[in-house]
Order: C-alpha cells, then structure tokens, then sequence
C-alpha cells in the first residue's frame, strides 16, 4: 500500500514571499454556524484544505447545500436541518465536526453526534461541551458512540457557565448552542484564541448579541432569529508562525504576506527573547532583520491564549535545534505533543524529553532522513528541517499536512524550495 509523502532537498537558495491563507480554525465553526439559520451564506477567504472538504461533507449529509464559487469562496444554502444524525464515519477524521451539536440544538429539538475519539496528540474528550449543554438544559445520554441530545419543548435557556478550562472547541459550542436560547448566557473562563473572536463577530453580524468578545468573559443575550450573511474568514495565524519561522531560519530571505502581530504577541515575544528583529515593509510585509547565528534559545511553556500557542510548539522547535545554547519547551495543553521529537532527532537533533518537557540543545545543521509526520503542526516542522538538511528528506504521511496548509508544496516551489509530493510504500 503507498501513502503519499514529500520528497525534500535541503541546502537550495530560498528567497520570496510566502502569503498566509484563511484560518482552518476560524472556518470550522463558521462554517458550522450557518446551521443556525435558514437562508443564503457567502464565506470568503477559506483556506483550500483536506478538512474544509471534510467538513462540507458532513453539513451536506445534515441537508446544507454547499456550492464552491472559487478556490477560496462558498455559498451556503441551509434549506432547514434534514438529518439529525452526524456519523461516525464523518466525525471521525475530524474532531471539530463534533461543534455541530451546539448549532443543532440552538434550533431546538434533537441532535445524535458521534464521539469524535482520540487522535495522535491526546484522548481529547468533550466532557466540557456536555457539561455546557446540560446547563442550558439538554438532556444527554452516550449511547453506543454516540452522544444523543434533546432540548426540553421550549427550547435551551440561558444560564451561567464556568469552564473548568478554557477549551477552544466547547467554547464554541456552548456559544452556538447559546444564541438562540431563551434568556441570558454568561460564559465565564472562556477560551480566548482570535478564532473565536471571529466566530463571534460571524455571529454578531448575523443579528447575535454577544458581549465581552475577547475578554475570557462573554454575555450572550439569547435571540428568536438570525439573518444570513456574508463574511470574510480571518488569515491564519498558526501558517503565518510557520512562515515567520521559515523566514528566520533563512535569514529574512521570506517576506510574510498577511500577519496580524496583535493575533501572535507572546509567539513574537519569544521569538525578540531569542534575538529575534523583525518590521513590516511598505507593502505590510512582514520582515525579518536579524540573523539565526545572532539567536540564542530560551524556556518556553505553551498556554491558552494570549499565552504561547501549542500549535507552534513544534514549529518552534526546529527553530531552536538551529540557535546557539540550550531550550526547554514546556506542553500543558496536550498530553502526547512531543512525536516530532523522535523525528527530528533522526535529521541529528539533539532533544531529550522528560514528561512534558523538552530539552533542546542547539546543533549546527539538520542531516537528512527518512521521517513521519504525526499531526499537522509535526508536519510542519518537518518540513522546514528539511529544507535545511544537507540532502534528501522524506517527510511520510503528509495527509497531516494537507489538512492545514494550504498548497504547502507550491508555496515552497514558489520561494526556490526542491519539494515534491511522490508515494511511499508502506
Ligand atoms: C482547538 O482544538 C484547535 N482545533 C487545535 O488545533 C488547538 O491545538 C487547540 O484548540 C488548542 O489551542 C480547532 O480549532 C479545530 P481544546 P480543541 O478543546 O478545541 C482538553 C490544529 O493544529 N479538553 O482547547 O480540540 C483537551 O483534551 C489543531 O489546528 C477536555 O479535557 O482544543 C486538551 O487537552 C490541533 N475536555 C485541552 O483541553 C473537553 O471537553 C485543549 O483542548 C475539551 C477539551
């Protein structure tokens, strides 16, 4: 049987600009949010990727019909919810598919969603969003897989919740579930990331009436209906932190097109800690000025925002086996986060993990080899020690990598980088 992998040669001149797409993590529940609501909805600057189709999948088999107008633009037509049932099959090659409960039931009546499982990085459960639920008056029971749900005849009713940790997924959930319920919704301790700004200013246009968006503290005044729009997806800030580091480790010879600074401030943070220089350009172009000889390494933890982002943890880390000195990176978000590391330390990184920590000592260049992408982020940095390795690198089930960067290959290609995708027996 063949997967398909990259095939990299490091050491080539790299020089260009490399453009950020549409956030994957904003788009998932964007895209979702148009079940609240019957009518016509415009979504632009979404990012071209394996899950964007995955998920369309899925809101089809619900009854949304859904027309690809170009490459970065739909049209949502939701004529009413035919099926209340998300399969397993559907669910399972995408976790995030499991925020359809929350729209399901902001409309009332019953929803019956597959557990979205584990994946490589950890068991992530979901008993945050059931928790939500319950408290805005769902009725739950797990059967066989499946979480059935069922609002009361009148509906979901507001209520004060407290999260036991700032979950970015039950945030938005709870948040669609909230919107159409009868009454006041206080979300306390809630998830911070930009994406759920963006969610929520979707949400807002369509006639919601959220407040205290950003501030781990919302007030959702439930409302009887929605109006359809249109919207434009925010850039992704996890590609421009993988861009930004690109940039880095060629001595500014990428430019990023489309970085929001405010949406990276304790990434950039890190990164000036390291000796890092950067500015953006006439064009806005964000440029870097310093020089990775000139960086040294430092301790890093990653957090829920505004704190550092784990998924730049493992693009972070190819950074730092580049810099002189030693580094620590600390993962409390995920459980199992570190499977880059046994990877890198094939292309002859010197990293050594102990729980949750990773200890990095700085080497002078990567030495290509045959390695396995284990989640997108993983992917990632793969690939950019790659393209710093003194030969030939496979880089295996790049499936990881197709769900979230968007024409990765072609991007490279563009900026000098030799990258093709070929198949790997396995
Ligand atoms: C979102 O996942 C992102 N995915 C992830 O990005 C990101 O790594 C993560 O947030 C953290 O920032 C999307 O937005 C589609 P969580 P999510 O709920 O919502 C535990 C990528 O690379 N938890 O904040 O699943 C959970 O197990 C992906 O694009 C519970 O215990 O993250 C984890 O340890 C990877 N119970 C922690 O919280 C719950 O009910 C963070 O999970 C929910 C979560």
């Amino acid at each position: 049987m063949s997967i398909e992998a990259f095939r990299i040669v490091g050491g080539k001149k790299i020089e260009g600009i490399l453009k950020v797409e549409g956030s994957k993590n904003a788009s998932l529940p964007i895209f979702i949010a148009t079940l609240l609501e019957q009518g016509i909805y415009i979504l632009n600057n979404v990012p071209n990727l394996m899950d964007i189709r995955t998920l369309i999948k899925l809101l089809e088999s619900l009854g949304l019909i859904i027309e690809k107008l170009d490459k970065n633009s739909y049209r949502i037509i939701n004529n009413g919810i035919k099926n209340i049932e998300a399969s397993y099959e559907l669910v399972k090659k995408m976790r995030a598919s499991f925020l359809v409960m929350g729209p399901m039931l902001a409309n009332g009546g019953k929803a019956r969603v597959s557990l979205p499982g584990g994946c490589a990085i950890g068991a992530r459960p979901v008993d945050l969003h059931l928790k939500g639920f319950e408290a805005l008056g769902a009725d739950i029971k797990i059967d066989h897989g499946y979480v059935e749900a069922e609002t009361k005849s009148k509906g979901l009713r507001g209520s004060k919740i407290i999260l036991d940790f700032p979950s970015v997924g039950a945030s938005e959930n709870i948040i669609m579930a909230a919107v159409k319920a009868n009454g006041v919704t206080i979300i306390e301790n809630i998830a911070r990331e930009p994406e759920i700004d963006d969610l929520c200013n979707f949400l807002n246009k369509m006639g919601a009436k959220i407040s205290g968006i950003g501030t781990g503290r919302i007030e959702i005044e439930g409302v009887e209906k929605l109006t359809p729009c249109n919207y434009s997806i925010m850039p992704d800030r996890i590609v421009a932190g993988t861009f930004i580091i690109a940039s880095i480790m060629f001595n500014g010879k990428i430019k990023v097109e489309g970085v929001e600074p405010e949406c990276l401030e304790s990434f950039l943070m890190k990164l000036s800690e390291m000796g890092l220089k950067y500015d953006f350009d006439s064009e806005g172009l964000f440029i870097v000025k310093s020089k990775i000889e000139d960086m040294v390494g430092t301790k890093v933890t990653t957090m829920p925002y505004p704190g550092f982002p784990t998924d730049l943890q493992s693009p972070l880390m190819t950074l730092m086996c580049l810099v002189k000195g030693n580094s620590e990176i600390k993962e409390t978000i995920f459980e199992n986060r570190f499977m880059h590391v046994p990877e890198l330390n094939r292309m002859g990184a010197n990293i050594i993990v102990e729980k949750n920590i990773a200890i990095i000592k700085g080497i002078k260049e990567f030495s290509a080899a045959k390695v396995m992408a284990s989640d997108l982020r993983a992917g990632a940095a793969l690939v950019l020690a790659a393209l710093k390795s003194d030969g030939e690198t496979i880089v295996n089930r790049i499936y990881h990598i197709d769900r979230g960067y968007e024409a990765l290959e072609e991007k490279i290609k563009f900026i000098g980088g030799d990258i093709s995708r070929i198949k790997e027996e396995i």
